[in-house]
């Protein structure tokens, strides 16, 4: 990076930057809050969004549609009985998050955020301080096993009573080699029946790109390792499980309440541990 660039980084740099940030690589967090129009996010990400909003200005639509699956979800599984939520990949809070939506229905709903990014993890803390039925903490996914043996984690759900598993948005930055498919099913096993599962994810393109999108499509998958998957593998993450209506569908249309916004291929579903 030359020093144009590092000096605009270091002028980026606000109070609430955690001091482990790297604001020379972008973070599909802090591209994700731009993307709905939060601020917590620095040049590095904007102009990566930028990037990618000019090869798919429907990825923006993508996101709000994501959110309001998110929410959607939410709604319904806590309507459903659901009092106790792990979110894994959670982001950094935006309008809409998952303990508001969770309380809105049952004020009682215990909710853990997981994310692996500090600014997400660092806005999450600040948003949520002095509430006990929210629980932070910082890690990978990848680090299942960690993640479910974590005593904030087993302090905050009683994993003998059914919980809600969401992974929404975050298992196109797994990519096939750190085997996903075994990460969900680590999951899936840790949840009684009666517990809940939801996913989104980004899925492959249905169209050629021209040789231009596919450069920034490349630069942004390999800078952030994104996995776009088939509606098929997408499907398979739900092995074992009952998908509640309707099924596997794009993200606007999983129980739609308002518009559904044309966008970029997604697939969203909820399932039913038997
Ligand atoms: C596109 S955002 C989705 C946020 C939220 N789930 C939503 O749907 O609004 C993806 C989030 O996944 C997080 N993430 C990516 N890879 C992760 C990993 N390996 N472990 C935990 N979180 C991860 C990112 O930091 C980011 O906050």
């Amino acid at each position: 990076m030359g020093t144009e660039q590092n000096l605009e980084a270091a002028m980026d740099r606000p109070a609430w930057a955690p001091p482990e940030v790297d604001l020379e690589r972008p973070s599909t967090a802090r591209i994700y809050d731009y993307m709905l129009g939060g601020l917590h996010n620095f040049a590095i990400d904007r102009q990566m969004a930028e990037q990618v909003l000019a090869v798919g200005p429907q990825i923006r639509l993508t996101a709000h549609a994501n959110r309001g699956f998110l929410r959607r979800a939410v709604e319904f599984l806590a309507a459903a009985g659901i009092r106790q939520f792990l979110d894994l990949g959670s982001g950094i809070p935006t309008v809409g998050n998952v303990h508001e939506a969770a309380h809105r229905v049952a004020p009682d709903a215990k909710v853990v955020y997981v994310d692996v990014d500090p600014v997400a993890v660092a806005h999450s803390l600040a948003i949520v301080e002095g509430d006990e039925r929210v629980t932070v903490v910082q890690a990978d996914i990848r680090d299942t096993d960690a993640i479910l043996s974590d005593p904030r984690v087993t302090g905050a759900l009683d994993f003998t009573q059914p919980v809600a598993v969401l992974i929404v948005a975050v298992l196109h930055f797994v990519p096939d080699a750190d085997d996903p498919a075994r990460i969900v099913a680590r999951l899936r096993d840790a949840i009684v029946p009666g517990s809940y599962l939801g996913i989104s994810q980004v899925a492959t393109f249905p169209f050629e790109l021209t040789a231009e999108q596919r450069a920034v499509a490349d630069r942004y998958t390999k800078a952030n390792a994104v996995a776009l998957r088939s509606r098929e593998q997408i499907g398979a993450f739900f092995d074992g499980l009952e998908l509640v209506e309707p099924g596997l569908v794009d993200p606007a249309e999983w129980r739609a309440d308002g518009d559904v916004t044309d966008m970029f291929p997604s697939y969203a579903g909820v399932a039913r541990k038997p």
